[in-house]
């Protein structure tokens, strides 16, 4: 059975991510959202339906980019600040010129990427030097739930392109990005991940 894509995925997305928005996720996006600087020029790549969108104050502006058009179509359906624009895109190929963004931030999005490295890269070349770039992302876990996790990634990749052992912090480090902080939760399963540039 090939994987699911998200164009497929995004009419039942909001629905099936629900309960743990309820349960911790809302809250955790709320928070990543609070170690963006004010006044900054925001990139949010792999946007999805647009679920932080309510988490930016009303006076950012920036781009959200997310490269499914079904995702993007129940993005567009949801209110977001004036200023903040919507552009289809992969966050391996950014169609910006280098160091326009004052930030960066991106939601369980490295573990749907086929070549993180490479949207490290993009990152890397279109924020300024000593911005900030914030990630919440599931990762493997550094604990006995590791190994658990390299196994159920076999299933997560073949039904939804989903890296369920993707090590993000180690990776945003190998990519030249300075690791400033990962706030770890769930046994360390969810990380809140701050780099500079
Ligand atoms: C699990 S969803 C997360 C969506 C949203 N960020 C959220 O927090 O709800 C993963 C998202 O990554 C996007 N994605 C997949 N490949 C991508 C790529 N190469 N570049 C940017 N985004 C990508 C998918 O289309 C999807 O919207």
């Amino acid at each position: 059975m090939p994987a699911k894509t998200y164009d497929e995925i995004a009419p039942h997305y909001d629905r099936a991510i629900r309960p743990l928005e309820r349960w911790f996720l809302a809250r955790l996006r709320e928070t990543a959202f609070r170690y963006l600087p004010a006044d900054a020029r925001v990139l949010e790549i792999g946007a999805g339906t647009g679920l932080n969108f309510v988490f930016y104050p009303d006076n950012a502006f920036g781009v959200a980019t997310e490269p499914s058009g079904g995702m993007l179509r129940v993005a567009r359906e949801k209110d977001r600040p004036d200023r903040l624009r919507l552009v289809q895109n992969s966050a391996e190929q950014l169609p910006f010129r280098d160091q326009v963004f004052d930030a960066a931030f991106a939601s369980l999005v490295f573990c749907s990427l086929a070549q993180p490295l490479a949207a490290f890269a993009e990152l890397r070349r279109v924020v300024k030097p000593g911005g900030t770039v914030i990630l919440l992302e599931h990762v493997r876990p550094a604990n006995l739930l590791g190994p658990a996790f390299d196994l159920l990634n076999v299933f997560t990749v073949r039904l939804f392109h989903d890296h369920f052992n993707r090590r993000t912090a180690a990776v945003a480090q190998a990519s030249g990005l300075e690791l400033v902080k990962v706030q770890r939760s769930f046994c360390g399963i969810i990380n809140l991940i701050t780099c500079r540039v």
